[in-house]
């Protein structure tokens, strides 16, 4: 009997006769904290792809869903004092409303924690071990005692905890291990003579830092790679492992076995396994590549099931060049972003700026130039200009007589051969392409404008069947640029449909035909389907979100907490800070901070200037007349091109830094001893 959901071979021959299927999968992400513009991309572009491929006819299976187990989830649990199933609940809402907000048309959702992928886990470990691919051994690692957690050597920070700083010991616990060596030929073969891996450019780094083959003098070749810990013992929430509890699996069975669980593979939860495996496309980001390209073939491989097809990898969406981190206040919000500007223009830019294999600098005016400069003034002009002009001219409904001209059949050439091209780079998860080459077409037809002149052609009444034809020709571009561009932008196309008289037409098997629209179309005014962003208010405005945004993050962390103590120091030492009082003569914002403060003080000398980094709890003139304690001969130093000669004392409070004021019968200039 074939077990649940498993392939069987009689199933197969039926499969092919019935309609093409397309399996696509973005990585299961951790509800460790908030989904940003990094997972959406993948999401948005898996869902793009998805929808084209619905659109060509196929029957497709797109899954996504979070990766829920493993000892981050449970300290962050821990961390808010609730049970790590009601931490994820929770944060998987959010990822979900995300998805609904960019308009994810998601096939299947699946979570870790659903039962049916826990059972289809502790079947494939089970399976695993009973064919001698998983075995008993110890992990050998750096351990924090206090934090009670193993660190790899280059999660260290400075040879420390990289979680509280102290000190690591060498130590080891009983684990599992999956055995790699036996799947690193095949493995290698896969990534450097097929095209699983795209970009192919990749399989030479992962050959070279993973299964690092070396040829010894006789000829035989030989791997480095290593076998891969798959449970651990020191936390708990996790898939337990059923021949020996104490074990559960450690996270990357657990995360990678979705792909076929969600289908139903080894739980009768779905049976659609042997339609849908081997999956098409699964789309990662480059952090997870590893794992995708090499553990995840050697896994199937023992399992004796097919590989998947494609491993599409794209690089980061940093800001401004940096990493994306909540402590860095660079965290790009799409719920932000698509709200101001539009989810479609939001999923338009960030498809547009990826280039599959390398990265993509986010940054607010290169989005709101795009959107300007593609959406509003190329597609959205494109659509208003040309139902405003059969509008004025013809009362919204052309007549039906034609004449052909000169720069139609340029125009029909590159609007009727773009189905072709975009498919192309859609198979190959070129989107970025695939929109390049649909923009050619709105660019080319915006261009047709200019050549034709229809302006001119309105004053002439023996010019109407050329007015027409050029009117025309101008809608049916519109119709085959915005029925491919559909699958990238679902929400604003139908309403370009609607304006162009198209929405019965608007199909993707019309898509390389000209002359789809009835001769007499009666196209409808709309609103402009991308309003022009003003780049100056809405940067400013953004600017003003993000720093507003930045205060609440950090005030949701703990409230305050001693500071550590700092080593003894000689009294000696002591001597050497001239601590003074001075009185705040004035006080101002730096510009383009958002931290300092530039104070001048009366030093009972003359005038000082010290910045300050409290601009967050004081508004300028808050201490202008009163007494401070400061650092008088500290070396001085410039910031933001202005030099701060000393240091105010503040004190940490729970909401923020206080600072020092003293007694009014001090005057400015005396010392502190
Ligand atoms: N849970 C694992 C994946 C298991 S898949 C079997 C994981 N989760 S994650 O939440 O860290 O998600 C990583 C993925 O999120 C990346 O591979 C990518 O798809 C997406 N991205 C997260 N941040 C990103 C950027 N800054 N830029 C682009 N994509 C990013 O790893």
């Amino acid at each position: 009997m074939v077990p649940f959901g498993k392939r069987d071979n009689k199933q197969e021959v039926i499969i092919m006769c019935e309609k093409k299927t397309f399996y696509i999968t973005t990585p299961i992400y951790y509800p460790s904290g908030n989904p940003h513009i990094g997972h959406t991309y993948t999401t948005v572009a898996c869902d793009s792809i998805a929808r084209y491929k619905r659109m060509q006819g196929y029957d497709v299976m797109f899954l996504t869903g979070t990766d829920e187990h493993g000892q981050k989830i449970e300290e962050k649990a821990r961390e808010k004092g609730v049970t790590p199933q009601l931490y994820v609940d929770e944060i998987v809402e959010i990822f979900k409303k995300l998805w609904s907000f960019m308009n994810i048309r998601y096939d299947r959702y699946i979570r870790t924690t659903d039962d049916y992928h826990v059972e289809s886990v502790q079947k494939i470990f089970k399976e695993l071990y009973d064919r001698g691919y998983i075995y008993k051994g110890a992990y050998k690692g750096k351990y924090c005692t206090p934090c009670e957690s193993f660190w790899t050597e280059s999660q260290l920070v400075d040879g420390k905890c990289p979680d509280c700083g102290r000190e690591v010991i060498d130590a080891e616990e009983e684990a599992y291990f999956f055995k790699m060596a036996p799947f690193a030929e095949r493995i290698e073969k896969l990534l450097t003579e097929t095209d699983y891996l795209r970009p192919r450019t990749r399989a030479t780094e992962l050959v070279n830092n993973f299964l690092q083959p070396s040829v010894d003098e006789n000829g035989n070749k030989t791997y480095g790679l290593e076998d891969l810990c798959v449970s651990r013992t020191s936390f708990s929430w996790g898939v337990p492992v059923t021949f020996d509890t104490k074990h559960v699996v450690y996270v990357w069975i657990d995360a990678l076995s979705n792909y076929i669980t969600a289908l139903g593979y080894d739980n009768g939860a779905y049976q659609d396994y042997d339609k849908f495996w081997p999956a098409d496309v699964h789309m990662v980001a480059k952090d997870i590549m590893r794992f995708h390209a090499i553990i995840w073939p050697a896994m199937l491989m023992a399992l004796e099931e097919p590989l998947p097809k494609h491993l599409a990898v794209h690089g980061w969406i940093t800001f401004n060049g940096q990493k994306m981190s909540k402590s860095l206040g660079n965290v790009v919000d799409p719920f932000i972003l698509g709200e101001r500007y539009g989810v479609d223009a939001i999923r338009y830019h960030i498809m547009r700026e990826m280039a599959l294999g390398a990265d993509s600098s986010f940054s607010n005016e290169i989005m709101i130039n795009r959107i300007n400069t593609d959406l509003a003034n190329g597609l959205g002009n494109l659509v208003s200009r040309t139902v405003a002009m059969i509008d004025k001219y013809f009362g919204g409904t052309l007549p039906t007589e034609r004449e052909e001209g000169e720069f139609d059949a340029d125009l029909i050439a590159v609007a009727t051969g773009l189905k072709e091209k975009v498919d192309g780079y859609v198979e190959n998860t070129q989107l970025n392409l695939a929109l390049e080459e649909i923009f050619k077409l709105v660019s080319r037809a915006n261009k047709y404008i200019d050549e034709t002149t229809p302006w001119i052609l309105g004053k002439d009444e023996s010019k109407k069947a050329r007015l027409a034809s050029v009117l025309y020709n101008l809608l049916e571009s519109i119709r085959i640029a915005s029925t491919l561009l559909s699958a990238f932008m679902p929400t604003t196309m139908p309403k370009v449909f609607e304006q162009i008289g198209a929405t019965d037409c608007a199909t993707y098997e019309n898509s390389d035909r000209f002359g789809i629209l009835p001769l007499d179309v009666t196209v409808k005014r709309g609103e402009a389907i991308f309003p022009r962003i003003d780049i100056d208010k809405e940067i400013e405005a953004l600017n003003a979100i993000y720093q507003n945004n930045e205060p609440k993050e950090e005030a949701e962390e703990p409230a305050f907490e001693l500071p550590e103590h700092k080593p003894e120091i000689a009294f000696d030492d002591f001597e050497k800070v001239e601590l003074r009082v001075a009185k705040v003569l004035a006080c101002e914002k730096v510009k383009k901070s958002k931290k300092l403060l530039k104070f001048t003080l009366d030093d009972g000398e003359g005038e000082r200037t010290i910045l300050s980094g409290i601009a967050e709890y004081y508004e300028p003139d808050e201490l202008v007349g009163k007494n401070i304690a400061y650092v008088a001969n500290l070396a001085p130093r410039k910031m933001m091109g202005i030099e701060s000669c000393g240091m105010i004392l503040s004190a940490e409070s729970g909401n923020g830094l206080k600072v020092v004021t003293i007694d009014d019968s001090i005057l400015p200039g005396g010392s502190l001893v």
